[in-house]
């Protein structure tokens, strides 16, 4: 017990002064619980509400994806880049040191490989295990149009409900079918449908046209997936793109890992996303970094 002898007792309330009231720039995340915003802030930039998520989560239903075959020696030393990491909780355990500072958003639907149909997903884990983990957000794909619609929203839905009773927020994947085309429509439906279902955070593809309306239209922050890899330049100018239409930053996976140089291709992204910088000045700084030959 602390010692009770010479407490000051000249006290100070400030009763002049409001109570403090903390704000940030995570869109639509508010009045959430303490512990949610808390988590929202270890994966978005509090003050710019801005993240660069590093995926690399291709393994639940393609294997060994090109870049990915040792994601101990691959993707761990890239972990220092990234404002948050989204994998399985199998490549978290046995290849990521568990002293990352990164955010942790862990993939939780599962189910077909690249040899059935993908949209064939259920939940694969349980919310105690992502709080086991210390997971600042779990990820599940929602396919609105595909065969199995109404199950996928159901996967979503269970999450967010498990998601409230841990205090974990909820990234919904907008997952486009072969059939389904990638335009402004078809990303606002989806977007929309996943953030009004509860998901706090909604991660989706960019479109040329007409992304600053799927953003404008979506009540979470909304982060660009993406995609196939691209040259660097058509990457960056893509992500830069986004990010001035309203995204929330970006999840970026192949177009990183499968860079000639990941790391300074992370430098390029971070610097697009953070800094708004310009594309073609974010090139010019991974080509840099790349000549130096910045180990990955
Ligand atoms: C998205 O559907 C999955 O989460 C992917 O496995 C991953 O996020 C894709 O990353 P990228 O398209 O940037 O390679």
């Amino acid at each position: 017990m602390a010692d009770l002898d010479g407490n000051l007792s000249a006290k100070q309330f400030h009763p002049g002064t409001p109570s403090a009231r903390f704000t940030h720039g995570i869109r639509g995340a508010d009045n959430l619980d303490w512990g949610m915003q808390n988590r929202l802030a270890r994966i978005l930039e509090p003050a710019t509400g801005r993240t660069v998520m590093l995926a690399f989560d291709h393994g639940y239903f393609q294997g060994p994806t090109s870049g990915l075959e040792r994601i101990d020696l691959n993707i761990a030393p890239l972990s220092e880049l990234a404002d948050a990491l989204m994998c399985t909780r199998g490549s978290l355990r046995t290849s990521i040191p568990p002293s990352t500072r990164a955010g942790l958003v862990l993939r939780a639907s599962g189910g077909p490989s690249i040899l059935k149909e993908l949209s064939d997903e259920h939940p694969a884990m349980a919310m105690e295990d992502a709080v086991r983990i210390n997971a600042d957000a779990v990820a599940v794909q929602v396919f609105v149009g595909g065969e199995h619609e109404s199950r996928s929203i159901r996967n979503l839905t269970g999450l967010v409900d498990a998601g409230y009773t841990a205090g974990i927020p909820v990234l919904g994947v907008t997952a486009v079918g072969k059939e389904l085309t990638r335009d402004s429509r078809y990303l606002g439906l989806a977007v929309r449908i996943i953030a009004e279902l509860g998901a706090q955070l909604v991660k989706t593809y960019y479109c040329d046209e007409g992304f600053e309306d799927v953003v404008a239209g979506c009540p979470v922050p909304v982060i660009m997936a993406g995609g196939k890899k691209l040259p660097e330049l058509e990457a960056l100018t893509m992500a830069s793109n986004a990010v001035r239409a309203g995204a929330a930053g970006v999840d970026m996976g192949r177009n990183i890992f499968q860079s000639a140089s990941p790391r300074a291709m992370m430098l390029a992204v971070r610097a697009v996303v953070h800094d708004d910088l310009d594309p073609q000045d974010a090139y010019e700084l991974f080509r840099t970094a790349s000549e130096a030959r910045v180990p990955a």
